[in-house]
């Protein structure tokens, strides 16, 4: 399933981390703060068990998360979307998986990852800023898939129909959130209008 939100707070945010003249430092922040929103619908769905406690009134049956919730950014470009997430989610564990696209090919090439124990339990919430042509987050969504997770969410900033298409042939069970669906590709692979190179612009390395 994909849902793409239309949400103006994320249209807003969203319109500023597009701009060509937004600074590192802006387009951290609005990606960190497009990553709180986003999370907050994400997990509305997340299951609760009943827990027994006492107010300074009375005992009462209360309900608290009853899975684990782990975030999976691919880098690099997805560390920028884990301290949204975990600033309302402070319980979340974070795994990394490593995936460059190979800027020739477009092929995804896989270099790091390393994850919690509880994966094969916990919901798993997949990040990365950009969905072009959909093979980096393929691979990772293979990797996770591959150390037992089974309830899987996609979230990405930017996606393109190649991308989403691509995603849901390989990978039908996992649910696709984007804040935005853009037009198309250009012929180096690129979102557009997108927002640019999500990694440079996050980390400042162009
Ligand atoms: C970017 C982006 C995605 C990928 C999207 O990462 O963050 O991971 O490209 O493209 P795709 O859907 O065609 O695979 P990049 O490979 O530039 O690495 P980086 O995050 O380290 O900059
Ligand atoms: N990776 C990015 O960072 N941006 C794009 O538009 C496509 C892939």
């Amino acid at each position: 399933m994909l849902t793409v939100f239309d949400h103006p707070l994320i249209k807003h945010k969203l319109s500023i981390m597009r701009d060509k003249n937004t600074s590192t430092k802006d387009f951290r922040e609005n990606l960190d703060e497009i990553g709180s929103l986003m999370v907050y619908e994400i997990t509305r769905d997340l299951p609760l068990k009943d827990v027994d406690i006492e107010t300074p009134m009375c005992p009462m049956t209360a309900s608290r998360l009853a899975k684990d919730v782990v975030v999976v950014p691919i880098l690099r470009a997805g560390l920028g979307m884990v301290s949204g997430i975990t600033r309302l989610v402070p319980t979340a564990k974070v795994a990394h998986v490593g995936v460059f696209r190979d800027e020739e090919t477009l092929e995804p090439h896989t270099y790091f990852e390393k994850y919690p124990k509880n994966i094969a339990d916990a919901v798993t919430i997949v990040v990365d800023p950009m969905l072009a042509t959909g093979g980096s987050s393929v691979a990772a969504l293979d990797m996770v898939k591959k150390q037992g997770a089974k309830n899987i969410k996609l979230v990405c900033l930017v996606g393109a129909e190649d991308g989403i298409k691509n995603v849901e042939k390989h990978h039908p069970d996992v649910d696709i959130y984007l804040a935005a669906l853009d037009d198309c590709l250009n012929e180096n692979g690129y979102i557009v209008p997108g927002l640019g190179d999500a990694g440079d612009r996050i980390f400042g390395t162009k």
